[in-house]
């Protein structure tokens, strides 16, 4: 879908569609202003639909053959109350009703309720977003029409620089959705390396794949215990990239890899959902997601790392025993007392090789715990870290993205869960507070003199029902707000 700015607004657009965004109350006389460009037949024919301009309420109107063809407009609700979300929300209002017919759709909102630049952003990601529509896996793909160009009305191509930034970010997205939504027999190991490689030769990006026996020479023995019951071999990757000039900044940011996540031994059976765990690598899809719109949109003065321990949880006569200790890259040893709590075994090790690389932050992505579902819903990340300064950074960058992080603590005492009888630790500790208990085991793998944080994203990864923003499906979680924190990260040294 194209994206454009133009002069033309609702008095004079002539695209097929034009969708206006119009409060309550009305106060900018925009439908005064309608009803003198289309007649009074529109006036009453708002009155007869009892049209007030509240929240999410649309009207449609067909005009056939004098353009715009198909005249939407958008209840906004109270102007005063008008958030960043409510125009999200109206813009993928207004997508969804162009459904089914194809042309050039011209969208006016109101722009300069926000810094223009933040609301147009805003208001295309969300159409672009909402239009994901994944058709990989049908014989034959059942694709509707829909709008092939986007028109940001009342605005000059001056006030809204680097407009195309919003393919960047999307095809981010839309890349993690596509890994997250790809099951386990297509989405290996192998294949989330090959994502990495293509990233790599398309963006001129460095790339790093360690394979068991490297994994092995590293000590890697708690990453390797997760994937040693499984028929694939496990690929830990590495991928760079490098600003133009120098870099004053090094940030890692490291994914959960689990392409399934059977439970091993402690078999995930019940409600625990077993047939949805292809899901599992949505942090590293994030991270992957990420480093895609990172790479087009070339933040100066910082390095990324994206760090994933990428391998399966299955069972076979070689697969971890429920008991085992096994020790990680750094000498601490760990009893796995629980064979599912697999994703921080794995990240013990990828946050370990984080930190040799003496970054400056290290931010973390992981379907880690059911408990965060049962905390916040899927709506809402968890976020722990015991850096402020960093915590508050993710959040105002969750925040400006539209994603749900809410922070978390890390309660010193609740450690003591994680005690073992025989070894340094062990891999999980009692039901409660089960989130909680993950982050401060993931903690242990942290230097303390590196700022770090911890999103649980095992909620927000997928959504059952439609969202608008977010088809059902998976939902791409995270990499708005990374990106958006990395470019806060880059911004901060340039001033
Ligand atoms: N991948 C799961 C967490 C998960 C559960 C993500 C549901 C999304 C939806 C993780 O590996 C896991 O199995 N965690 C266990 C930990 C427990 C054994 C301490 C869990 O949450 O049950
Ligand atoms: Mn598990
Ligand atoms: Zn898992």
């Amino acid at each position: 879908m194209k994206i454009s700015t133009n002069q033309a607004t609702l008095v004079d657009w002539s695209g097929e569609f034009l969708a206006v965004g119009v409060p309550a109350g009305d106060h900018h006389g925009l439908l005064e202003a309608l009803y003198s460009r289309f007649g009074d037949g529109l006036r009453r024919q708002l009155e007869v639909q009892n049209f007030s301009g509240k929240q999410s309420e649309l009207v449609a109107f067909s005009l056939l053959d004098i353009a715009p063809q198909l005249l939407l407009l958008i209840g906004l609700g109270e102007a005063a109350h008008l958030d960043l979300n409510g125009l999200r929300q109206a813009a993928v209002k207004v997508a969804a009703a162009c459904r089914g017919r194809s042309g050039r759709l011209g969208l006016q909102l109101p722009w300069e309720t926000f810094s223009p630049q933040t609301a147009t952003y805003a208001a295309a990601e969300a159409i672009c977003l909402s239009y994901y529509n994944d058709q990989r896996f049908r014989s034959e793909s059942d694709i509707s029409a829909r709008p092939d160009e986007l028109i940001l009305l009342g605005l000059t191509a001056e006030a809204i620089p680097n407009l195309m930034d919003v393919h960047s970010v999307c095809a981010g997205v839309n890349l993690a959705r596509d890994l997250v939504n790809a099951p386990a027999n297509s989405l290996t190991p192998d294949e989330m390396a090959k994502t990495a490689q293509c990233l790599a030769e398309d963006y001129g990006l460095e790339l790093t794949v360690l394979d068991r026996e490297k994994c092995a020479e590293k000590g890697m023995g708690a990453y390797l215990a997760v994937s040693q019951g499984s028929a694939l071999n496990p690929c830990f990757i590495h991928l760079t990239y490098r600003p133009p000039g120098s870099a004053s900044h090094r940030l890692c940011l490291v994914g959960k890899g689990l392409t399934f996540d059977s439970g091993g031994y402690n078999l995930k059976v019940g409600a625990a959902q077993i047939d949805m765990m292809k899901y599992d690598m949505g942090g590293s899809a994030a991270v992957l997601g990420a480093m895609r719109s990172l790479a087009e949109l070339q933040p100066r003065g910082v390095e990324i790392h994206a760090i994933i321990a990428a391998c399966e949880n299955m069972i076979n006569g070689r697969a971890i025993h429920p008991g085992d200790i096994v020790r990680a890259s750094n000498g601490i040893t760990i009893e796995i007392n629980n064979t599912d709590a697999e994703g921080r075994l794995t990240l013990a090790d990828a946050l370990i090789y984080a930190g040799e690389l003496n970054p400056d932050a290290i931010v973390d992505l992981a379907t880690l715990t059911g408990a965060c579902l049962i905390a916040l819903g899927d709506e809402i990340a968890g976020l722990w870290s015991p850096n402020d300064t960093l915590a508050e950074g993710i959040r105002v960058a969750a925040e400006r993205a539209g994603e749900g992080v809410w922070r978390m603590p890390l309660p010193a005492s609740y450690r003591e869960g994680l005690k073992s009888k025989l070894a340094d630790l062990r891999n999980t500790g009692p039901r409660l507070g089960g989130s909680i208990t993950a982050a401060l085991f993931l903690k242990e793998f942290v230097s303390q003199d590196i700022p770090w944080a911890h999103l649980d994203i095992a909620g927000t990864v997928w959504t059952d029902k439609d969202r608008g923003i977010d088809p059902a499906g998976a939902t791409g979680f995270g990499v708005r707000t990374l990106i958006n924190w990395v470019l806060d990260q880059s911004d901060q040294i340039d001033a």
